[in-house]
């Protein structure tokens, strides 16, 4: 990954490396007729991915000086919905993808029923994490949490993004404002929820939290942005998933509307946006301002 600045190259590596752990301990597979399923469930949560959401939790967290293993177990639970949403995504009745993480998808290695149930307990695991007193001692953190990842995951975020993302498909009639709308559900609910979780756990005023707010709803933007200009301008291998499909599926994007340059340069300008809500941090943000460089300049 030669984009990743030297700081969040080592995080990216240190993240990777405890979120697998942490998936290995939490999904041994059991001898009985469960056997596929924890297979299938591992194949998604273990190796491959950037890790950037439990990255963007134990980064705000530690603005905050929150433990680091309560941290990271926010971090894995909101993994959890990540790869359950990417299971389902890449669903015949959804994208229909083969590759994943440069891996065969969950439903072409396991088959569909494997991959729908593997997505409900991914699912199910998120919140059994975030509920145990292990992740926070304080039981109204841990409803905190639980609440804000559960809208960040269902119709109000995550799922009702991507609804609106089939529904938009061949629509062709999506403007500026509803493409924005749609991706901030989809992709920028949950990772508006990793820089909340950071603030949850440290016990941050509401009103402290407006400027992790705005870097969070830019970021998460411009992360959605970059995804579909990899997936217009991408390199396969790089990428690890298929590329040139939004465009055949005929999928609401920015880059459908305007443009793979002006989809660019409207990244960058939230890449800046980003940056510039954390001016009243100092140095403990630049992991958090390197992350957001990154989002944009990534290419996987
Ligand atoms: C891909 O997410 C799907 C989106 C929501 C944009 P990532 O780009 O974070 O995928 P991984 O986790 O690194 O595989
Ligand atoms: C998926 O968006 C967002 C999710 C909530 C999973 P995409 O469909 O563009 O993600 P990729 O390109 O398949 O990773
Ligand atoms: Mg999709
Ligand atoms: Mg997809
Ligand atoms: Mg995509």
């Amino acid at each position: 990954m030669a984009t990743a600045g030297p700081l969040l190259a080592a995080e990216i590596s240190r993240v990777g490396e405890e979120v697998d752990e942490g998936f290995d301990r939490l999904l041994p597979v059991p001898r009985d007729g469960r056997a596929a399923l924890f297979e299938a469930m591992r194949h998604a949560a273990i190796g491959g991915g950037k890790r950037m959401r439990p990255l963007l939790v134990t980064a705000t967290a530690a603005l905050f000086h929150v433990d680091r293993a309560r941290a990271l177990r926010a971090g894995l639970a909101v993994e959890c919905i990540h790869c359950y949403s990417l299971i389902h995504d890449d669903l015949p009745c959804m994208d229909d993808d083969d590759l994943r993480r440069g891996k065969p998808t969950v439903h072409r290695a396991f088959g569909e029923a494997a991959a729908v149930l593997a997505g409900d307990s991914l699912h199910a695991l998120a919140f059994e994490i975030l509920a145990d007193e292990d992740t926070h001692e304080d039981p109204f953190v841990r409803a905190d949490l639980v609440r804000e990842l559960a809208r960040a995951s269902g119709p109000g975020g995550m799922a009702g993004g991507q609804m609106m993302d089939l529904a938009a498909e061949g629509a062709g009639d999506l403007d500026v404002g509803a493409v924005t709308r749609l991706q901030q559900l989809k992709t920028g609910a949950l990772i508006a929820f990793c820089v909340e979780a950071g603030a949850i756990m440290g016990r941050l005023p509401e009103a402290a939290r407006t400027p992790l707010r705005g870097y969070a709803h830019d970021m998460g933007l411009a992360f959605q942005i970059a995804d579909d200009i990899i997936d217009a301008r991408g390199d396969e291998a790089a990428a690890g998933k298929r590329v040139g499909k939004d465009a055949a599926a005929g999928k609401a994007t920015f880059v459908s509307l305007l443009g793979l340059e002006s989809a660019e340069r409207q990244a960058a300008m939230l890449v800046d946006q980003a940056v510039a809500h954390l001016h009243d941090y100092g140095s403990e943000a630049n992991l958090l301002r390197e992350v957001a460089r990154f989002a944009v300049e990534r290419d996987r």
